[in-house]
C-alpha cells in the first residue's frame, strides 16, 4: 500500500453512518472515494455524498455511491480532500486542476475539513513548489492581472491544452498562475487576493482546516488546528 492510500484509509476511520460527505479531487481522494465504495459494499456503511470536481461525481457514481449536488445542500459533515502544499501553520495550497470553486466551499460548509497527503506535499511557505492558480472572469483578466501585478504577482493565464487558447476551468473562468515574493505571509496574500476585483477564487486555503494526515514511508502522523 502506498502512502497517499494509507492515508486515505486513515481518514475513512472518521466517516459514520448518516454522515453528508464531501469528496475531494485528486489521487488521494480517489482512494478515499474507493475505500468509502468499499465500507459501503461490505460494512453496510450509510452515507451520502458530494463531490468538489465532475470527475470525482463521476467516481463516486461509477462505484454506486449515493450523490447529492452542491446546490441542494447547506452544511457537511465531513470534507476529505488533498492538497498541493502544506505549511507549518495548517495553510494550503489546492486547485492545481480546475476545481478550487467548489473545493474551498465544501471546506468552508464542512463540520470537519481533513487533508490526507503524503510527506511530499509539506513545505516552508505557499508558493514554494506551485505557482498560485487564482481564477478570474475571463473579461476581467487584464485588469485583475494588473491588480495582482501592483501587490507584486508576476505570472500569465495559463493556456489550454493545445496551447492554442487559455484554460477554461469548470466554471468558465481562466486561470492566471501567479508567484508571489515569499515574504509575504498566507495570511496577508490571502487578504490581498481575496480583495482584488475580478477574482472568482484562488489556490490558497487558510483557516479552513481542522485535521492533516500526513502520510510519511507507511506511517501516518496527525495534525490538529
Ligand atoms: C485539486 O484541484 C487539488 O486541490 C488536489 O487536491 C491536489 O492536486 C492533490 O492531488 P493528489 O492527491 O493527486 O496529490
Amino acid at each position: 500500500m502506498n502512502d497517499k492510500q494509507l492515508v486515505a484509509l486513515q481518514a475513512a476511520k472518521y466517516v459514520k453512518s448518516g454522515m453528508l460527505v464531501g469528496l475531494g479531487t485528486g489521487s488521494t481522494a480517489n482512494y478515499f472515494i474507493a475505500e468509502l465504495a468499499r465500507l459501503q459494499q461490505d460494512e453496510g456503511l450509510k452515507v451520502t455524498t458530494v463531490a468538489s470536481s465532475t470527475i470525482s461525481a463521476q467516481n463516486a457514481q461509477s462505484l454506486h455511491l449515493p450523490i447529492v449536488a452542491l446546490e441542494h445542500i447547506g452544511s457537511i459533515d465531513l470534507y476529505v480532500d488533498g492538497a498541493d502544499e502544506i505549511t507549518p501553520d495548517m495553510t494550503l495550497l489546492k486547485g492545481r486542476g480546475s476545481d478550487l470553486v467548489k473545493e474551498k466551499l465544501l471546506a468552508k460548509a464542512a463540520t470537519q475539513f481533513i487533508v490526507v497527503a503524503d510527506a511530499s506535499k509539506l513545505v516552508a511557505h505557499i508558493g514554494q513548489n506551485f505557482v498560485i492558480p487564482i481564477e478570474v472572469i475571463p473579461f476581467a483578466w487584464q485588469l485583475t492581472k494588473k491588480s495582482l501585478e501592483a501587490i507584486g504577482g508576476t505570472g500569465n493565464l495559463r493556456p489550454n491544452a493545445a496551447n492554442d487558447g487559455f484554460w477554461i476551468t469548470s466554471h468558465g473562468s481562466y486561470v492566471l498562475d501567479m508567484k508571489f515574493d515569499k515574504s509575504l505571509n498566507a495570511s496577508t496574500l490571502n487578504a490581498l487576493i481575496n480583495n482584488t476585483p475580478g477574482v472568482v477564487e484562488h489556490g490558497i486555503f487558510y483557516g479552513l482546516t481542522d485535521t492533516i494526515l500526513i502520510a510519511d514511508s507507511g506511517a501516518v502522523t496527525e495534525l490538529r488546528a
